[in-house]
């Protein structure tokens, strides 16, 4: 059975259109990603942006490459940019769950030439979200 990723859908549709404004990446109303383990995650969801090999790609837009990347050194900067997006990144803080998120982190933080070995928790993840409505 083909199952299609929204995300991809609405990548491909962002690609086409050549635009690169944040927000233009959405998901349908009450999506969340199946994927547990943080390789699953960075494969169906992450690398149709950064790469199979995250050395990122630029084309209709520019999407960093995650090699070696000393920006990944204090791990809440992969964990706020996977909740709340910034500039073309999506938000992905409504799609994924604590625990996805600090998989796909620590996956990042442990794979492609990076090889930090203190691990994101999905508390600190659940301390980045907003506090729940009443
Ligand atoms: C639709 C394309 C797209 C997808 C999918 C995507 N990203 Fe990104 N990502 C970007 C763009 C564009 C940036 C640069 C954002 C900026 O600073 O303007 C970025 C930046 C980042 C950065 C910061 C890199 C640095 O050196 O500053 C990290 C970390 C990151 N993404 C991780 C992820 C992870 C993990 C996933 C999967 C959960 C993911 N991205 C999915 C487009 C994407």
């Amino acid at each position: 059975m083909i199952k299609l990723n929204p995300l991809l859908v609405s990548a491909a549709l962002l690609i086409a259109s050549g635009s690169a404004f944040a927000g233009d990446v959405s998901f349908s109303r009450g999506y969340t990603f199946e994927e547990r383990s943080g390789q699953s995650i960075y494969e169906n969801v992450c690398q149709g942006c950064h790469m199979a090999d995250a050395k990122g790609a630029t084309g209709a837009g520019t999407y960093p490459s995650l090699v070696a990347d000393p920006r990944l050194a204090a791990k809440m900067y992969p964990a706020m940019l996977v909740l709340k997006g910034q500039g073309a990144m999506p938000v992905f803080g409504d799609v994924m769950d604590d625990e996805q998120v600090a998989n796909v982190v620590n996956y990042i933080r442990s794979h492609f030439g990076n090889a930090y070995t203190d691990k994101l928790t999905p508390a600190e993840v659940a301390a980045l979200r907003p506090p729940k409505k009443p």
